[in-house]
């Protein structure tokens, strides 16, 4: 997997507009998630896999004078991200693989990522990276649905395309922890909206049938909350 892959795939995604398709996707376990991570006044945010911004803009507005930083390594991505980007809001992006990220050590109070991390080209490199520009003690909450307990996702990498690096939920803190992270805890977020009526449902690559998804559903995201060793 390389990071020119993986820039072509998500321009592509960008370019097909579906962008938009997972800000409505994600948005309600994001919105769950970032309603009980308790930022405070006047933090610096830093948010991995940005894509278009959408949470990233939603943080920098979580409390008065947050800053948020999206970085993506999708050009087209950022070039979304900044169209829809308003004057008012204290947020910016900018083009940055996972695994090279342009700041200095200890820069950020916290870090954000939702559905982003299990592209990482090199995932110790990534975690590492993540670890270096934290502030000691600062905290990485982490969203994911691609995870190996969701069996339900398993034919994502196939459908993408991408590498995508499966990991259980202790596969997860351990990569955590060797990255740096000393307290790892994780949670389950469903979707308020449910899965909805199997009669309103529509196949897609993604979700085969009714039971796949509800599975998914079911599920639910994994919220990873790991603090950065002191
Ligand atoms: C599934 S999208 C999620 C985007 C956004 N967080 C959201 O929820 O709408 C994953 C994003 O991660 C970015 N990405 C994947 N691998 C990356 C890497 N190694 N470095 C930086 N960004 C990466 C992709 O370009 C893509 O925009």
């Amino acid at each position: 997997m390389t990071h020119e892959l993986l820039a072509k795939t998500f321009d592509s995604w960008a370019h097909q507009g579906r962008h938009s398709g997972m800000e409505l996707e994600h948005g309600d376990v994001v919105r769950q998630v970032l309603a009980r991570m308790d930022a405070k006044p006047g933090e610096s945010f830093l948010d991995l896999g940005c894509g278009s911004g959408w949470a990233t803009r939603l943080l920098a507005q979580a409390k008065p004078g947050i800053s948020a930083i999206g970085i993506d390594v999708s050009p087209a991505m950022i070039a979304q991200a900044e169209s829809e980007h308003r004057l008012t809001i204290r947020a910016r992006y900018e083009v940055a693989p996972f695994e090279r990220l342009p700041f200095p050590e200890r820069k950020f109070d916290r870090a954000f990522s939702m559905e982003a991390l299990y592209y990482a080209v090199d995932l110790s490199k990534a975690l590492g990276e993540l670890a270096r520009v934290l502030k000691p003690n600062a905290r990485a909450d982490v969203v994911l649905d691609y995870f190996a307990e969701n069996s339900g996702t398993a034919v994502w990498p196939k459908i993408c395309g991408v590498n995508m690096h499966c990991l259980s939920q202790d596969q997860w803190t351990s990569a955590f922890q060797a990255a740096g992270f000393a307290a790892v805890e994780m949670e389950r977020v469903r979707d308020s909206r449910g899965p909805g009526n199997a009669a309103d449902f529509k196949p897609s690559e993604c979700y085969a049938d009714w039971a796949t998804w509800k599975a998914v559903k079911d599920t639910g995201s994994l919220w990873i909350r790991a603090q950065r060793a002191p």
